[in-house]
């Protein structure tokens, strides 16, 4: 019989990447389907705070096992940023166009242009909460390029390839991506505890 668990996001690219890894083992729940609509709040000054605040909305409000994520785009060059800001970095709204403008334009003349993303997943499974991570070093590039993911796809080249996320299939992107190294912990970690 197929697992359910609560996936705490309404962003249909991360749905079907987590699908798309966690396989036929297990049903996600969207949060329409929980009946959630509202914002779920993301305050914490961290990835793993803002991570966990999210999992445990909604397990407070479900009792079901459930998981949620939080990803940043962290730049060497910038220090790190925009890290936990990344959804917010231009505008307080999710405008990825913005932020990619603003992201290139603060690169302006950088030579080192090495970034990684960096996902964490904050699982609560009967109630105990576990945590993994997943990372994939790249750079970014000189001008967005390709039409497929989301966010910051278009600028990020990960290491070993010439492509960025946005112009890979779905699939080669989840083979290598942060989101897809963090979903593969939490299957393995979700087979083992069965
Ligand atoms: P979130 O809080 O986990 O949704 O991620 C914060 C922001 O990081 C998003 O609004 C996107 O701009 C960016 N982001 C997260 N995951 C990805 C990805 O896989 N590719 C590109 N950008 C991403």
């Amino acid at each position: 019989m197929k697992r359910r668990i609560v996936f705490a996001t309404n962003n249909a690219h991360k749905i079907a990447e987590a699908s798309a890894v966690l396989g036929d083992r297990f049903e996600l729940v969207t949060l329409r389907e929980c009946g959630i609509t509202e914002d779920i709040p993301e305050t914490e000054p961290t990835l793993e705070g803002n991570a966990s605040q999210k999992a445990h909305y909604i397990y407070e409000r479900t009792g079901l096992d459930c998981f949620a994520d939080d990803t940043g785009l962290e730049v060497a060059v910038l220090g790190g940023a925009p890290g936990v800001r990344s959804a917010r970095y231009a505008t307080d709204g999710h405008d990825f166009d913005a932020n990619n403008r603003l992201l290139l334009h603060n690169m302006e003349g950088a030579t080192d242009r090495s970034a990684r993303f960096r996902t964490v997943i904050s699982l609560i499974l009967g109630g105990r909460e576990h945590l993994f991570e997943g990372v994939v070093e790249g750079r970014i590039a000189e001008s967005a390029a390709g039409v497929g993911g989301f966010g910051y796809d278009p600028l990020f080249i990960p290491e070993g390839s010439d492509c960025s996320f946005a112009e890979m299939p779905a699939e080669e992107k989840n083979a290598v991506s942060h989101r897809g190294r963090a979903v593969r912990k939490l299957a393995a970690f979700l087979d083992a505890a069965e």
